[in-house]
């Protein structure tokens, strides 16, 4: 099969929507979010300005002009010792998955993450979503916890997995 022709570029204020909108899909339908409800594009906006303000990325797969899926770190805790430890999330538009955007977008996020001095990189992914521990185990994060029945969704308990990526260790 062909590759996708994918552009990975840093989010802007106009891509929000999109951002959200493949965000909701999940909220709704799977329990890789704990979110229960729909976030709001104002909310979005917020959250993607924060970022901005914090030098954190927030990147986007373009196929064919449309985003297809975005990636983005966020502050792992306000308390300044974990200054330089983020969390990562990445969500890819149900139509998009299995075509590698989540691999580019994954590895982008890291390349930036090294280039502002993040030492670690965490992901807490509920655990029984197989495909998001195999896409981060295959770029080096390593499971270092898991903690049961965290949250309750979607008519069940499910735990959740903490994966590390060390980038202090390539150094
Ligand atoms: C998990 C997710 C980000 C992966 O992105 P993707 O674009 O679908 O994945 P890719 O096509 O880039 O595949 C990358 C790797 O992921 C794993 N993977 C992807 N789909 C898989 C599947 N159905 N089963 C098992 N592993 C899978 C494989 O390791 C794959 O590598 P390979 O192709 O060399 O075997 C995406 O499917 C997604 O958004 N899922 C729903 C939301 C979610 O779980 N987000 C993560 C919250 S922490």
């Amino acid at each position: 099969m062909d590759a996708l022709p994918v552009m990975i570029r840093p989010a802007t204020e106009a891509d929000c929507p999109r951002i959200n909108a493949i965000y909701n899909f999940y909220v709704h339908t799977s329990p890789a979010t704990f979110d229960l409800v729909e976030m709001t594009e104002n909310w979005r906006r917020d959250w993607f300005e924060q970022r901005q303000r914090a030098g954190l990325p927030v990147l986007v797969a373009e196929v064919a002009g449309q985003v297809a899926g975005w990636c983005a770190l966020s502050p792992w805790s306000p308390k300044p010792a974990y200054a330089t430890t983020v969390d990562e999330s990445i969500y890819i538009d149900e139509q998009f998955r299995g075509k590698g955007l989540g691999r580019q977008l994954l590895a982008a996020i890291l390349e930036e993450a090294r280039a502002n001095g993040r030492d670690v990189v965490m992901a807490v992914i509920v655990a029984c979503q197989e495909p998001s521990l195999a896409l981060h185990r295959s770029l080096g994060f390593e499971q270092t916890g898991l903690n049961r029945h965290m949250g309750y969704k979607l008519g069940e308990w499910h735990d959740v997995a903490y994966l590390q990526r060390h980038l202090w260790r390539d150094r």
